[in-house]
């Protein structure tokens, strides 16, 4: 894919992996994940552009607390926010780590800028749609900020950003709980990697699910519009597209469970039954025994002393706890100290 110039379309297409079409690296993945016991794909394959926009949808759905309810942290606490962010008055980049639609950072965006700060935004996300549409809706809502989004995945986003010549004073958000979407190991990778591509002071803000009933989990992971269906369901369309397997997705039923011993959602594709699904891009086939799943994604829920734990692990330091009132969810506003 040819990237854009990052002027004239207010982002730039960075990683090669995020281009659709990248059909090497989805089909070494697939291979590998279809072959294993149990079945696995991973869910950073969801991300294509019709995968972006049911995940809005997800976000719109009443079963599905997470968005509204930090939404209701960030418009509380966008004040304090947003001071500790402006600090000293040096050049701010707000970078939004999978950043989807950007709704929620929009709030800190709209607060900087009715206080007079002139933070750029720099979201970063692995789907090029959703960032085409991103930056003209933020362009034409907010005429003037300056946009400099990344089509890329997070770590090259990160990376590219220390390449700058001038390096700003950096916020970092990471919203939505994405970070219990990666395994405990990967996640405290990923936030050092983050941790050392900032400097002494910047500020990271991470979104956590916290543990809860597991029926609100269970119902917020199965809607009752099936829209999380559809979500998973995608990730099938996509292989048919992109890999040329002939997955007859109706004949794969979604189903999310939750885990109450390792408060995790584990979301599923059972197959209704035993058939071969083959694969012309590779030129072999996989076999499901009837009900067999395939594991499409993890979504951990943490108590406070497991984030203490990871972010401390990741020489990372609690500025503020912002929590809702129900204590469903956890924004963690932190700082880095002893970087580079
Ligand atoms: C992106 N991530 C935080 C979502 C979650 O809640 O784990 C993905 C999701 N999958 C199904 N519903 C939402």
């Amino acid at each position: 894919m040819v990237a854009e110039p990052s002027h004239i379309a207010g982002y730039l297409v960075l990683s090669p992996a995020a281009a659709p079409g990248d059909g090497q690296t989805l089909a070494r993945e697939v291979l590998a994940g279809l072959t294993e016991r149990p079945k696995r794909l991973s869910s950073r394959w969801f991300y294509d552009d019709v995968g972006s926009e049911l995940f809005a949808r997800i976000c719109a759905q009443p079963e599905y607390y997470v968005t509204r309810t930090e939404l209701q942290i960030l418009t509380t606490h966008r004040a304090d926010i947003a001071a500790l962010a402006a600090g000293d008055g040096a050049p701010l980049d707000v970078v939004d780590l999978g950043a989807g639609d950007g709704s929620k950072t929009r709030v800190l965006l709209e607060h900087l800028l009715s206080c007079g700060h002139a933070p750029r935004y720099v979201p970063i996300d692995i789907s090029h749609g959703a960032m085409r549409d991103l930056v003209a809706r933020t362009r034409a809502a907010l005429p003037t900020l300056e946009v400099h989004g990344l089509v890329a995945e997070y770590v090259e986003g990160i990376a590219h950003l220390t390449r700058q010549a001038a390096p700003r004073r950096k916020l970092v958000v990471f919203l939505g709980s994405t970070i219990g979407n990666f395994r405990a190991d990967d996640a405290r990778a990923l936030l050092t990697r983050v941790r050392e591509a900032c400097a002494d002071g910047d500020l990271l803000l991470v979104g956590f699910d916290l543990k809860k009933d597991p029926h609100v989990l269970f119902r917020a992971y199965n809607d009752a519009a099936g829209v999380a269906a559809a979500f998973n369901q995608n990730l099938l369309h996509r292989l048919n597209r992109e890999l040329g397997t002939d997955f007859d997705v109706e004949r794969f039923r979604h189903y999310g469970g939750y885990d109450v011993r390792s408060a995790t959602v584990e979301s599923f594709l059972c197959s209704t039954e035993a058939q071969v699904v083959h694969c012309s891009s590779l030129a072999t086939s996989f076999d499901f025994a009837a009900w067999e799943p395939i594991v499409i994604e993890h979504s951990h829920k943490f108590t406070l002393a497991e984030v203490d734990e990871l972010v401390g692990a990741c020489g990372l330091l609690v500025e503020r706890l912002l929590l809702d009132d129900a204590r469903w969810f956890l924004d963690a506003l932190l700082r880095v100290r002893g970087a580079r």
